[in-house]
């Protein structure tokens, strides 16, 4: 049976519709309801509340709805441990905490580095001179580059089989505008996944890779295979190792808080173990896309002598390549993780 609809109705259906602001994540993710209703849920009345517990030693100022605080009353050049706790606690807490004004040297960033345990390994660069578990990480104002040190969403180094838990970075140098890192926490984003969707990524492995790194940097130096530097960074590398990788539970649980997280990223993650490459690709596109909604993450605009910590087991990370003609400089350093479960 068909059903008459008169025009004029048809047309005023149409025009009754409101502007779509959000127009592509809308058409992935269904209608720009549906990603209001999202963000809506992300506040102090709602299903996921960022706000700061009240600590003794520090005060935590929650940057977004979804993650991240400013710790504010903390010297990091003299920390006592009832001090430290509260950090690890806040860290743990909002994902990605940062402190602005700390005049601090490297041994200081050292010292807070190994509080939380042994340093990490880094797999792409040597370290500085005489502080070798420190990346210098510099991007020259005269640079162009479609690919620095930091570039495209990701956790640091999961192609390891103990990929670092936590990362610190220092502001040094930093341009006047552009160069903001952007965080999304992906604790959250397993939480607004369905539980039929919760069950099926539970038990899957996720292969990473840094294949997808080492082909972009040997097409900037066909020569040698692999240029030697990513951006102004330094780079040494052991190439086979890090594309060969690790594979990791797609969901691992957080040893402190017993959260769980999507361990997924858009630069490492390059299989399924047990899926065809067609498969591994359509539910990790999913994932990927599901973690990095505007409405999971946070944005830090630098400043110099501003520390930035997150936990990489509770949120993936990219950096901007948006500052051509002025400088930027970070040192960061990272803690051993554990092998992830
Ligand atoms: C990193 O990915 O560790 C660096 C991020 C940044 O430079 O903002």
């Amino acid at each position: 049976m068909v059903i008459a609809v008169p025009l004029l109705d048809v047309v005023r259906s149409r025009q009754a519709k409101p502007y779509n602001p959000l127009p592509a994540a809308a058409s992935f993710f269904g209608s720009a309801e549906d990603i209001r209703s999202l963000t809506m849920k992300l506040h102090p009345t709602g299903k996921f509340d960022n706000q700061a517990k009240p600590y003794t030693r520090l005060t935590a100022l929650p940057l977004a709805s979804a993650m991240g605080a400013e710790i504010q009353g903390v010297d990091l050049s003299a920390l006592d441990d009832a001090t430290f706790a509260e950090i690890a606690d806040a860290l743990y807490r909002h994902k990605m905490i940062f402190f602005r004004d700390q005049r601090i040297a490297l041994e200081h960033q050292e010292a807070l580095t190994a509080r939380f345990g042994p340093f990490g390994t880094d797999a792409y660069t040597p370290g500085m001179p005489g502080h070798p578990n420190v990346q210098r990480v510099v991007k020259e104002a005269d640079v162009r580059v479609k690919l620095i040190f930091g570039s495209g969403w990701h956790t640091d180094s999961p192609f390891l089989e103990q990929p670092p838990s936590i990362s610190m970075l220092f502001g040094v140098d930093i341009p006047p505008y552009g160069g903001d890192t952007i965080w999304a926490n992906t604790a959250l984003a397993y939480d607004f996944l369905s539980e039929t969707m919760q069950q099926v990524v539970g038990p899957l492995r996720v292969h990473m890779s840094a294949a997808g790194v080492m082909s972009a940097l040997a097409d900037k130096a066909p020569g040698d295979g692999a240029a030697a530097k990513m951006g102004s960074v330094e780079l040494d590398v052991d190439r086979q190792a890090i594309i060969a990788g690790w594979s990791h539970p797609l969901v691992r649980r957080h040893p402190v808080t017993g959260e769980k997280a999507l361990y997924v990223d858009e630069t490492y993650s390059s299989g399924i173990e047990g899926m065809t490459d067609p498969e591994a690709r359509a539910l990790l596109g999913f994932l990927q896309q599901h973690v990095t909604q505007p409405a999971f993450t946070c944005r830090l605009r630098w400043a110099p002598n501003t520390l930035a910590i997150w936990d990489n087991r509770l949120c993936i990370h990219q950096a901007f390549n948006d500052h051509d003609g002025f400088r930027r400089e970070m040192y960061r350093t990272t803690v051993l993780g554990e092998v992830p479960r």
